[in-house]
């Protein structure tokens, strides 16, 4: 109800009786008014004339209402420890695919290779759960296109030339803006979910945790909508996964990769690779050409250009 509110204030964008509100949608002025009250305990500023009500502003938190389209699985919180936690819960627990648990912070939020995420206020951290009916060994595919339709819509949306360096980090200047983190549990030879996590740097400034890492907002210079970055990328991944094949993913991912034709180092654990990065394989490892002219396939690590 709060969205159908929202819709129309800001359809209307200006005063707009409680009597016109209640006959749109079919219930009271008495619960109009407690809706627009809640409203206003979020952070919305409404403004109450003997004429109606009026939206002056809305703050840049993703709650489910802003969502109209897939309100009942989206879970927004103010705090959590990490939303792949929650999400692996409801997972568990058996809710839908494609049920998005979204936060404002993370007071544990975890990188790759059991690295901290940072997660202050201002942040994008958010975990969508999947239930694709692929075989556990083809999963990295769905993390390519998770990375890959990152890269896309920021270079969309901002005109920004954000690139992915192997295997799903989004940098903007040589500088990190987004991590990926996936999670999966399967039975058999079948995924019973595969929870995709994204952290992106919008508002927040990582600086000083991480210097080689940057903000939208910094890149930008102006704040940006976090509501609106969720829900374009909602709105491309979910049509992505329904409607392409994943078959050529890596093709196209690799148009948008910085990682070719260059000479990397790779850690993983305390194992260290160096060589020139010739391709990435169809199984998603990176090919690494050798001083002594063997080849490597690397299938996960830290990746460092050099
Ligand atoms: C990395 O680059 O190391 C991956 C970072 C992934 C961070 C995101 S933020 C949302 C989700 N919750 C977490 O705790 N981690 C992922």
């Amino acid at each position: 109800m709060k969205g159908q509110i929202l819709k129309i204030l800001r359809k209307e964008n200006e005063v707009v009786s409680g009597e016109m509100l209640s006959s749109e949608l079919g219930i009271t002025r008495v619960s109009i008014w407690k809706h627009i009250r809640r409203l206003r305990e979020s952070g919305y500023s409404i403004i109450g004339t003997p004429k109606g009500y009026r939206l002056i502003n809305s703050p840049d938190i993703p709650f489910s209402w802003e969502f109209p389209e897939r309100e009942s699985q989206i879970h927004y919180f103010s705090e959590v420890t990490s939303t792949m936690d929650v999400a692996k819960d409801l997972a568990r627990k058996g809710c839908p695919d494609f049920t998005v648990v979204v936060a404002g912070r993370q007071k544990k939020g975890r990188g790759r290779l059991k690295r901290i995420w940072f997660s202050s206020e201002g942040g994008l951290y958010f975990t969508i759960v999947l239930r694709p009916k692929i075989s556990p060994v083809v999963s990295f595919k769905i993390n390519f296109s998770a990375s890959l339709v990152l890269a896309q819509i920021l270079r969309n949306m901002f005109g920004i030339k954000a690139m992915v360096k192997w295997p799903n980090d989004i940098l903007v200047d040589g500088k990190k803006i987004s991590g990926m983190l996936s999670e999966m549990e399967a039975e058999a030879d079948m995924i019973t979910f595969l929870n995709i996590g994204l952290g992106i740097n919008v508002n927040n400034d990582p600086t000083s945790e991480e210097p080689m890492a940057d903000s939208l907002k910094k890149v930008l210079g102006r704040e940006i909508s976090k509501k609106e970055i969720l829900a374009r990328y909602l709105e491309e991944f979910e049509k992505r996964l329904n409607n392409v094949t994943l078959d050529n993913v890596i093709s196209e991912w690799k148009q948008y990769t910085l990682t070719l034709n260059r000479y990397v180092k790779i850690v993983a654990n305390h194992e260290v690779s160096e060589g020139f990065a010739i391709d990435v394989d169809e199984n998603g490892a990176l090919v690494l050409g050798l001083e002594d002219g063997s080849t490597k396939r690397v299938i996960y690590g830290d990746c460092f250009h050099t």
